[in-house]
């Protein structure tokens, strides 16, 4: 009997000792990510989504700074500290050759079977040293959003150069301040000293033959008539259909100015059109996107963007960080994104899924601006792309804030791009 007692207490040990193992601690794991937009949240409730089916894992999303610079200032600590505090980065397209020392090798961890789903141009772009260091989540281009209600009753259609948009911005300008809104302007966009303005100001160049800033051949090419010619344009809008504080305008300041009402034409990224027929906004139905204007190239030209999950090489649970990583990458989630926050897919075969292009239209009638998108120069310039363009939206900014001539401006850059790179003068 005692014999007995004694077996079972030990077997109700041995349960409560696994009972409790069972319940163990979850695996804890943070994804730093964006919060412009809908972001934070469209990525919590993925997360969510994620623990719902592994009940094991818990996830803290983490939001960053919206400018990139300063979300990279964040990033850098955790590095420069190897800090096991964060395990998945949302990363810019423009970083992998910068950051990739710090990430594993997602080939390593379920990478291999689902790259090829994504846009070859992406991988590549994340593939630093045949190491896969980032997988692709959305892409970015720069559009034209534009007021449909407002060029129609101007007897308007959307511009295709720099000089309609121009003078259509100036004439229902004048005309929508007549009427008595005298906070209403022509063109809003992304004017402050930081990486969106690079993405604009890439645009402007290449849009008017002023070539990319670093070519793939990795000369520098900067310093050309076209580009001042395109800079000193842009400058002429600030104050003019441009509010004077464009100059200090990142993504969201634009978008607030047209959801409210209160712009004619709007450079930003994709995410702006779910917002922008959101209920809480003034135009609901009443805008379109278009590709942005062009200028003496004749066609107009779009920044490539858009955003990877790395994993980080100082994590401490580098299996469970890949899957969330690669689950909030997969074609369900990428759908979910594409459908509720009008976010890019990667992943090409969701360019046909019709629920996305029921949602988001532009997907599947401006695709050619999103396979066509220009690169900035972060390959060739890597690991020290994020102080070209630096120098670069400093250049563009001291003349958009009349401080500098177009042309000394970009003189001096190119001297300081030689001197930063060692490359070549074009
Ligand atoms: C968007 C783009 C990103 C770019 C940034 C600039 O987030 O996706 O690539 O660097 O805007 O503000």
């Amino acid at each position: 009997m005692r014999t007995r007692t004694a077996i079972v207490s030990l077997l109700i040990g041995l349960l409560l000792v696994s009972g409790f193992a069972l319940a163990a601690e979850p695996v804890h794991i943070t994804v730093a990510t964006g919060a412009v937009g809908q972001e934070l949240e469209i990525s919590r409730e993925a997360a969510a989504r994620y623990m719902e089916l592994n009940p094991d894992v818990k996830i803290t999303v983490l939001d960053t700074p919206d400018m990139v610079q300063d979300r990279l200032g964040l990033y850098l600590q955790f590095f420069e500290a190897q800090s096991p505090e964060v395990d998945v980065y949302q990363i810019d397209v423009i970083w992998p050759g910068d950051l990739a020392e710090h990430f594993l090798d997602l080939y390593e961890y379920g990478g291999k079977e689902v790259a090829e789903l994504h846009f070859p141009e992406i991988v590549d772009n994340n593939t630093v040293d045949g190491k896969l260091v980032a997988i692709p989540w959305f892409t970015d281009a720069g559009l034209l959003y534009y007021r449909t209600d407002l060029l129609k009753e101007y007897g308007l259609e959307p511009p295709t150069t720099w000089d309609e948009l121009e003078a259509a911005a100036a004439n229902v300008q004048a005309g929508e301040r007549a009427k008595g809104n005298q906070d209403f302007w022509g063109y809003v966009w992304q004017g402050n000293a930081y990486e969106g303005l690079t993405c604009d100001a890439l645009e402007w160049l290449a849009s008017n033959d002023g070539g990319s800033i670093i070519e793939f051949d990795g000369t520098i090419s900067v310093n050309n008539p076209r580009a001042v010619e395109i800079l000193e344009q842009a400058a002429g809008w600030v104050g003019t259909i441009s509010p004077p504080g464009v100059i200090g305008f990142a993504e969201e300041d634009a978008r607030t100015m047209f959801q409210a009402g209160n712009a004619l034409f709007m450079r930003n990224w994709p995410y702006c059109y779910s917002l922008g027929n959101g209920p809480d906004s003034a135009i609901a139905g009443k805008f379109d996107v278009s590709p942005l204007p062009a200028g003496a190239s004749g066609a107009g030209a779009a920044t490539l963007g858009g955003w990877q999950l790395s994993v980080s090489k100082y994590s401490k649970h580098p299996e469970v960080a890949a899957d969330v990583a690669l689950f909030l990458a997969s074609y369900e989630e990428q759908k979910i994104r594409a459908i509720q926050a009008s976010m890019n897919p990667t992943i090409m075969s969701l360019y046909q899924d019709s629920d996305v292009l029921e949602a988001s239209p532009f997907m599947g009638s401006l695709y050619d601006v999103f396979v066509n998108a220009v690169a900035r120069p972060s390959t060739i310039s890597a690991p020290r792309y994020n102080e070209v363009s630096t120098l670069f939206f400093n250049a563009v900014h001291s003349v958009l804030t009349g401080k500098s001539a177009a042309s000394d401006a970009l003189e001096e850059l190119e001297l300081d791009l030689q001197d930063l790179t060692g490359l070549p003068v074009k």
